[in-house]
């Protein structure tokens, strides 16, 4: 009998075709972004350190900056601080008490985080290159 149960249960060992939520997304993409965020202050005070060290410093930090590749990777990092700023901001106005910890509040400011993001990340590309 025990065994017969055990077969019954569902399985679905092929993970494509699990749809996450999009606050799952938003949740996971948030721990994400505060990692990426933590790592990226090194690169960006080592940058910062360098263009203060003196006028050669400078230059280089210039010179490092006009790279297509280092661009792209302070354009990612921008970005992904934009959205754990504001995803950030978004979990202190649920924690306030100002946004409904509900399903429907939360997808919709879920939408609204990615909507400001991409935004935002516009803003950036333009600010970069
Ligand atoms: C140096 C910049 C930052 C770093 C390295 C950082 C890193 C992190 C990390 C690693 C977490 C844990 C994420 C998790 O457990 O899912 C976190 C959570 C959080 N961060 Fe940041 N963060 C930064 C800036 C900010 C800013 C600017 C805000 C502003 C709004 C913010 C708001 C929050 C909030 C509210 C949480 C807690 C969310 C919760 O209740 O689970 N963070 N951060």
């Amino acid at each position: 009998m025990g065994k017969k149960v055990k077969k019954q249960r569902p399985v679905n060992l092929d993970l494509l075709t699990i749809r996450f939520p999009i606050t799952a997304i938003s949740s996971i993409l948030f721990r994400v972004s505060g990692v990426i965020v933590f790592m990226a202050l090194g690169i960006l005070l080592w940058l910062l350190d360098l263009s203060l060290s003196s006028p050669e410093g400078f230059k280089r930090a210039v010179v490092i900056m006009d790279c297509f590749f280092v661009k792209c990777i302070l354009w990612g990092i921008m970005t992904i601080l934009a959205f754990h700023t504001i995803g950030g901001i978004r979990h202190m106005l649920m924690d306030f008490g100002y946004l409904d910890k509900t399903l429907a509040v939360g997808r919709q400011s879920t939408w609204i985080i990615f909507g400001i993001t991409f935004v935002f990340s516009i803003f950036f590309g333009v600010l970069v290159w």
